[in-house]
């Protein structure tokens, strides 16, 4: 493990333009943003929100209970978190709760999750659900940062890990929503809210940023619900909208360190690690990389897992989608070891072990 940092340092050291110092090894802290890949209970602690997974069987593969998480163990966030040995984030509303009521005295020194799962980058996704949209998570970061909750060279110290859009991809092709914008238009729209958001967490001192593309939104099992969606194949024209966005949202995160001082940035090709699964199932462990494992109805994709009359399989870990929308812990984990110690494919121009170990600014 250590001749492998060095050989990468080394690597990284004879490739990159920019000065790489060994530094102290630990990340102090992670903050967290984004939609349900990130949740870690946020929206069951938000009365005011109807996009909940706080009933079993959600949670029932490693927490054993229902924790609000959108997956039937750990999420990516979890995983990476793991990964940097510090103990796994609390949602920011639980915090919150608890402060408020004189429980919390001061907030967490390993960080916070402020994810919340149906929100996206565009203020009206799901907001008649009641989801924190990603502008909000800003604002209660923000916060905390003013109130002094949050010392700011953890904050430089911390990863910052982004990451959401499938939500906004998905719904631009729900029935009831009629688009006054062009598909090309409306990825515009969320990239305009991607550039604020970088700006805004930049602002308030974050200096290593990763940031998750999209996955092939347009293959999960909640298709089964659109009527123009097919069932057979993943929905091409939604994927089509995720990789236009993907690209150039990759563009957005190589002007980073030059548009923001002193900030590095990573790009998570979750759209290329999750392919891989669906173009090599069995080299991944999956037998089934269609269907949702919890559920009911075409492609297990009409009814949310836990509902009443849904249906389970037998072993999830054979499965890469848990419910309509989301993958099993097991597909979380596969993704989370690409995004720390994967190759370029998988995440440039370095990966999280990097991001995290190896550099100064
Ligand atoms: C819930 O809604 C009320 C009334 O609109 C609002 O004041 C409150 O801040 C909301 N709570 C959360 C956690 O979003
Ligand atoms: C404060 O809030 C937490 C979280 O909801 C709860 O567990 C605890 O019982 C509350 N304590 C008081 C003193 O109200
Ligand atoms: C976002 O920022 C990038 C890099 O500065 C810029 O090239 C791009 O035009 C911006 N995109 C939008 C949609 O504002």
């Amino acid at each position: 493990m250590d001749l492998l940092i060095l050989l990468l340092l080394a690597l990284l050291l004879l490739a990159s333009p920019v000065a790489l110092v060994k530094s102290s090894p630990s990340v102090p802290a992670i903050f967290i943003f984004g939609d349900s890949i990130f949740d870690a209970g946020n929206n069951h602690f938000n009365k005011n929100c109807t996009a909940q997974a706080d009933f079993p069987p959600y949670g029932s593969s490693f927490f054993h209970r229902p924790t609000g998480r959108f997956t039937n163990g750990r999420t990516v966030a979890d995983f990476i978190s793991q990964f940097l040995g510090l103990p796994l984030q609390k949602p920011f509303l639980e915090l919150q709760i608890q402060f408020l009521n004189g429980t919390l005295k001061r907030f967490p020194s390993n960080g916070i999750n402020f994810a919340s799962a149906g929100s996206g980058f565009l203020l009206d996704t799901n907001k008649f659900m009641g989801v924190t949209p990603i502008q909000t998570q800003l604002q209660q970061f923000q916060t905390l940062v003013d109130q002094n909750h949050i010392e700011k060279p953890v904050i430089q110290e911390s990863i910052f890990l982004l990451e959401s859009g499938s939500n906004d991809i998905f719904n631009y092709f729900l029935p009831f929503h009629t688009p006054t914008l062009s598909p090309d238009a409306y990825v515009d729209s969320m990239l305009d809210q991607v550039n604020k958001t970088i700006n805004q967490i930049y602002q308030l001192g974050a200096r290593r940023i990763a940031i998750f593309s999209l996955g092939p939104v347009g293959c999960v099992p909640a298709r089964a619900l659109l009527p123009n969606a097919p069932t057979n194949k993943c929905f091409g024209k939604m994927n089509v909208m995720a990789k236009k966005y993907n690209r150039r949202l990759e563009d957005i995160v190589n002007s980073i360190p030059t548009k923001y001082p002193g900030a590095i940035a990573v790009f998570g090709a979750m759209y290329s690690i999750t392919h891989r699964f669906q173009t090599y199932p069995a080299r991944y462990g999956f037998s089934d990389v269609t269907n949702a494992c919890c559920g009911d109805g075409t492609l297990g994709g009409l009814m949310q897992c836990g509902r009443e009359g849904y249906k389970i399989c037998s072993n999830p870990n054979e499965f890469m989608f848990w419910d309509f929308y989301h993958p099993t812990e097991r597909t979380y984990h596969l993704m989370s070891k690409a995004l720390w110690n994967g190759n370029k494919n998988q995440i440039r121009p370095f990966n999280l072990m990097a991001l995290a170990t190896n550099i100064t600014f």
